[in-house]
């Protein structure tokens, strides 16, 4: 496996492996990697030739007073489980590598990215779609895989590569799980035991809501209702849950198809985001 940290080096790296006709599928990461990653890098090895990983906490991408200096970081073992899942590159920059002193460009997805997580994140998916438009220039994949889990985000990414042209096909892959519910999360190891029992409430409240809709259940506004009551009473602050369209983000007012309830909230000082696709019964 190679690991590269010079910006140079990989893109030289990517355009040769583009003239040989090399396929390329990216999992873009910040590292800390856990099995939702490790269903990525397995997801992206059906998409190319070869799989590459970039480990890099964007800078970008956090606002003031978030959690940038206390993110996990877990190179080695990171690099290990890479190995292990065949990964063919690594990228591994450091905030110098990827972002000059004087950077002053940067791109704005203003329509999916201003609601749930961009009103209480000023800034971060302009910072997310920045650092992925860099990553893709850098690397050159064919295809790169994000997560469901980050719905926004990886729905923000689509919206950038359709209206900027990028010739990269974006793969969604199914938010992996903890045997308890819990969405895996890089976040997740800041969790005492105590906020992670309370932190299964929004899986719970989640898989509550699906089984509504299942059984017929289609007011947007009271399955909201049930599921903040259920988070709110374990003990989170809730920012929002919302039931919106898969495509345009817009808040809906009856499930049909294609509705995702998606949930952000606070554990402590831990914020948790997870979401699912509520599939209305046939009838
Ligand atoms: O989802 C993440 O880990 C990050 O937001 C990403 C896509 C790697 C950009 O920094």
């Amino acid at each position: 496996m190679r690991v590269i940290r010079d910006t140079a080096a990989m893109q030289a790296l990517a355009i040769e492996r583009r003239s040989k006709g090399v396929n390329t599928a990216l999992v873009p990461t910040m590292g800390a990697l856990h099995e939702g990653h490790l269903s990525l890098i397995r997801l992206a090895h059906e998409h190319g030739d070869e799989v590459d990983v970039t480990i890099f906490v964007n800078p970008t991408q956090f606002g003031p007073g978030e959690d940038l200096s206390r993110y996990p970081r877990t190179l080695e073992r990171d690099l290990e489980l890479c190995r292990k899942e065949g990964v063919a590159t690594v990228f591994c920059p450091n905030d110098g590598e990827v972002y000059a002193a004087d950077h002053s460009t940067q791109i704005s997805e203003t329509s999916l990215s201003s609601g749930l997580c961009g009103a209480y994140r000023p800034g971060h998916f302009d910072g997310v779609v920045t650092v992925v438009a860099k990553l893709f220039n850098i690397m050159l994949p064919t295809a790169a895989v994000f997560g469901r889990k980050d719905f926004q985000q990886a729905r923000a990414i689509q919206r950038m590569v359709r209206d900027l042209n990028f010739p990269v096909r974006i793969v969604l892959a199914p938010i992996v799980r903890e045997p308890d519910g819990l969405a895996m999360s890089s976040r997740n190891r800041y969790l005492s035991e105590a906020e992670r029992e309370q932190a299964l409430s929004i899986s719970r409240a989640l898989k509550a809501a699906e089984t509504e809709v299942a059984g017929g259940s289609e007011n947007a506004e009271v399955l909201q209702r049930a599921a903040e009551a259920a988070i709110t009473a374990a003990g989170l602050e809730v920012q929002y849950v919302a039931c919106v369209d898969a495509d345009t983000l817009e808040p809906v007012a009856r499930v049909g198809r294609q509705v995702v309830l998606a949930v952000a909230a606070l554990v402590g000082n831990t914020r948790l985001i997870d979401n699912v696709v509520l599939q209305p019964s046939a009838s």
